[in-house]
């Protein structure tokens, strides 16, 4: 008859696994050693015997008595056999063996929880409204695929994937820098760029040097919930400001900054998250004119830049304040989010504080991925990416504009946005957003939460919606289903 830990062995080891037997056994004897339920000074059965309990071939439990003698969980006792090590150490777990086979259901030790986060998009099954992400099968894969092999093959040759600077690879600094610089009206060199991880790690960088924990940062009444997050983490103080269908109410910062010491204020300029709207020239150089009065920093999160329809984009805030802004750009709306390239723009100083940051978690960012990114700027290809997507969104914007038209139309508040990947939409009838909310999820519809938008919960919301990765066919779908649930 097998011995109880036998069979716990047997149950724990299986061919249909993806792992080599033998090292399912290592692992299975070290579980039963940690738990107690092979003791120290135990003996084990012989490798042949083993072998026929487990009907496994002898080899592979040689091969896994062996490891584990090279390991130092078991010994070998020349002729008396195979034992678990004398040396380790009893416990009192040890002492009192778990009767079944425990699972692993959490950790032992303290940590701080992250916040329950229901207020993200959703998993599961039906039809996804994203906030304003771009259609990722338009970006053709060969065309990553042939940028990602020429670039490794280029920094391999000069021996560029080492150890490197924080700041990011040289050759996409040098990329972003041009691209600032005469596209978008930033006076800019490559030491005035330090690439991210997407923007959303630009902002809690921005806001690692910026915030210390109780001060203040200001941000409008709806804006981008992440963003919002991150300055939490660095132990800020978030505090709103009101927000009108031309964006911020400078007005009301003034009257916060007199009230408060604000250290950083967060805006999204050119699209305003969730609005949509575009941030008025005189409502901007207020912003500019407060942040010298007051001492704080702009952090211009312009994350969808490349997405302006009826006209030129605006030039951000940092092309004409580059000693009060700190410009957080992203090539997720225009690439693919899962690239995971952001930068930020600032003077050289705060780039430094930024790259020290950067040094401190990840060390130095992905080389490979950054050198691909280099690679389509400088071979034109990201440009004609963007040239032909910028085309299919805006007919997307249009037909989404007629499907909302007459879909929704009579129920809700919207305008066509100038820029941007989202439509940012008000219900008019009292009751319509909450039963949109209640019923649309069971009738296979996926969206962010009105709340998600809100930086103060008592802020009358709506809802965003992303229109560049969606079909004609979808779009009209989703907005129907919307017009069901409400009802
Ligand atoms: C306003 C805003 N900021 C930042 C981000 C983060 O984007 P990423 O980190 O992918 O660049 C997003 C993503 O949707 C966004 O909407």
């Amino acid at each position: 008859m097998l011995r109880p830990w036998k069979v716990s062995l047997r149950e724990q080891i299986s061919a249909a696994r993806d792992i080599p037997i033998y090292l399912q056994i290592t692992q299975a004897l070290i579980r039963d050693i940690e738990s107690g339920r092979l003791p120290s000074g135990t003996f084990l059965p012989s490798s042949r015997e083993l072998a026929t309990a487990l009907s496994v071939n002898r080899k592979t439990v040689v091969l896994a008595y062996e490891d584990l003698i090279s390991q130092g969980w078991l010994s070998s006792e020349s002729t008396r056999g195979t034992m678990i090590s004398s040396l380790l150490p009893g416990s009192a777990r040890r002492d009192n063996p778990p009767p079944e086979i425990e699972q692993p259901s959490g950790a032992d030790y303290r940590f701080e929880a992250g916040p329950a986060r229901p207020l993200a998009i959703p998993d599961g099954k039906g039809l996804k409204l994203d906030e304003g992400t771009p259609d990722g099968r338009l970006l053709p894969p060969d065309l990553l695929a042939r940028a990602y092999r020429a670039a490794i093959q280029r920094a391999s040759r000069a021996n560029r994937l080492q150890y490197r600077d924080p700041r990011g690879a040289e050759t996409l600094r040098a990329a972003i820098a041009t691209m600032l610089s005469s596209e978008r009206g930033l006076r800019v060199t490559p030491r005035n760029i330090c690439i991210t991880r997407g923007s959303q790690n630009g902002i809690f960088l921005a806001a690692q040097i910026l915030l210390r924990p109780g001060n203040a940062v200001a941000v409008e009444e709806l804006t981008y919930e992440p963003a919002v997050a991150a300055f939490r983490a660095c132990g800020a103080e978030v505090v709103t400001v009101r927000l009108d269908r031309e964006g911020i109410d400078v007005g009301d910062l003034e009257q916060l900054c007199r009230r408060h010491p604000v250290r950083a204020v967060f805006l999204t300029p050119h699209h305003q998250f969730p609005t949509t709207v575009s941030l008025r020239p005189e409502r901007r150089l207020r912003v500019l004119d407060l942040a010298r009065q007051f001492g704080f920093a702009v952090i211009e999160d312009d994350y969808d830049h490349e997405f302006h329809f009826d006209s030129q984009p605006l030039l951000p805030m940092a092309a004409y304040a580059p000693a009060q802004v700190i410009y957080v750009g992203s090539l997720s709306k225009l690439l693919l989010p899962a690239l995971r390239i952001g930068y930020i723009a600032a003077p050289e100083e705060v780039i430094d504080a930024i790259a020290h940051r950067v040094s401190l978690t990840d060390g130095m960012g992905n080389t490979l991925t950054e050198e691909a990114a280099a690679e389509l700027i400088e071979n034109g290809e990201l440009r004609r990416h963007a040239r032909k997507v910028r085309q299919i969104y805006a007919d997307r914007r249009q037909v989404f504009a007629d499907a909302l038209a007459e879909e929704v139309g009579e129920i809700a508040d919207y305008a066509v946005p100038d820029g941007g990947l989202a439509f940012w939409v008000r219900f008019l009838r009292p009751g319509d957003l909450a039963r949109i909310e209640a019923h649309a999820p069971d009738m296979g519809l996926r969206f962010a939460s009105s709340r998600s938008f809100t930086s103060k919960p008592e802020t009358e919301s709506g809802l965003r919606f992303g229109f560049a990765s969606l079909t004609s066919h979808e779009a009209r779908h989703a907005l129907r289903t919307i017009r069901k649930a409400a009802g």
